[in-house]
C-alpha cells in the first residue's frame, strides 16, 4: 500500500514538473507576444522611435546616471532599432566602444542603418539568443538592459551571459517599467511587466549580483537598477 502511494506521488510530481517546464521557458509570453511577427516587430518600433521619446526617457540623464565614461565598452542588451546607440556612442567617444544586441534580425538592421545614418563609428552589433546574448566575456564597463528585463524567457541564462561579460569593476544597468495596472499616457496599462521592483532586485542578487543603488527614471512609470557583480572571478 505504502509503496502504490509513493509511486502515485512520484507520479504527480512528474506530470507536475512536465507542466511545470514549458511555463517556465516562457515566462515572458504576454510582453513578447506582439514580437511574433515582422508587422508586431514594427508596431513596436514606431513607439521606439516616437517623437515625444526623448522628453519622456531622458536619454542623456540615463546615461550621465549609468556613469558612462570616455573609452568605456558599453553594451545595449535588447537593443531593438538603436534607439540609444547615438547617446552611448557620443559618450563613449572615439576610443570607446558600444555593443549592440539583440535576437532579432530585423531590429539589428534597423540599428545598423540608425549608425550608419548618425555615422557612429564606434558601434559593433551581435545577434544573441533568448538564452545567450553572445557577449565577448570581460569586456564591458556597462550593461545596459532597458525596456528589456521583462522581455526576458530565461532570465537566469540572460544574467549569466551579462555576468561573463562584464569586466571586474562592470555595472549592469536595468531601467524598467514598475509594474502597474494604471493607465499611462498612450492609455496601456504596464500589466505585462512580470514583476515589480522588489521582485526583480530580488531576482536578479538571486543570480550572483549586488545591488549598488537605484532611482527613479520616469517618475512613478520608469526606475533605473545599478549592480555590480557578487562574486567576483
Ligand atoms: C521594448 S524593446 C526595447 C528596445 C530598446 N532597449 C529601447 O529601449 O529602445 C525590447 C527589446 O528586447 C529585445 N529582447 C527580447 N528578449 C531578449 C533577449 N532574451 N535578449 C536580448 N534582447 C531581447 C526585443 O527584441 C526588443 O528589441
Amino acid at each position: 500500500m505504502r509503496e502504490v502511494k509513493r509511486q502515485k506521488l512520484a507520479a504527480a510530481l512528474w506530470v507536475g514538473w512536465a507542466l511545470a517546464l514549458p511555463v517556465v521557458g516562457q515566462i515572458a509570453r504576454e510582453a513578447n507576444s506582439q514580437y511574433q511577427t515582422p508587422e508586431g516587430r514594427q508596431q513596436v518600433a514606431a513607439n521606439l522611435d516616437a517623437p515625444d521619446r526623448e522628453q519622456r526617457q531622458r536619454p542623456h540623464e540615463l546615461v550621465e546616471a549609468m556613469g558612462v565614461g570616455r573609452g568605456m565598452t558599453v553594451v545595449d542588451v535588447g537593443t531593438g532599432i538603436g534607439y540609444m546607440l547615438p547617446f552611448l556612442s557620443r559618450a563613449v567617444g572615439p576610443a570607446g566602444k558600444v555593443v549592440a544586441e539583440d535576437i532579432f534580425e530585423d531590429y539589428l538592421a534597423a540599428a545598423r542603418q540608425r549608425a550608419v545614418d548618425q555615422k557612429l563609428i564606434n558601434v559593433a552589433f551581435i545577434h544573441g539568443t533568448d538564452k545567450d546574448p553572445k557577449l565577448p566575456a570581460s569586456s564591458a564597463d556597462r550593461v545596459l538592459v532597458l525596456d528589456v528585463y521583462h522581455h526576458f524567457d530565461y532570465p537566469e541564462a540572460m544574467l549569466a551571459g551579462i555576468s561573463k561579460s562584464l569586466k571586474p569593476d562592470g555595472r549592469l544597468v536595468i531601467v524598467e517599467y514598475y509594474k502597474s495596472d494604471k493607465a499611462m499616457p498612450n492609455g496601456r496599462a504596464l500589466t505585462h511587466i512580470r514583476l515589480d521592483k522588489r521582485d526583480v532586485i530580488k531576482e536578479i542578487e538571486a543570480n550572483h549580483f549586488r545591488l549598488l543603488s537605484e532611482r527613479e527614471q520616469i517618475s512613478d512609470v520608469q526606475y533605473m537598477l545599478v549592480f555590480d557583480r557578487a562574486v567576483r572571478p
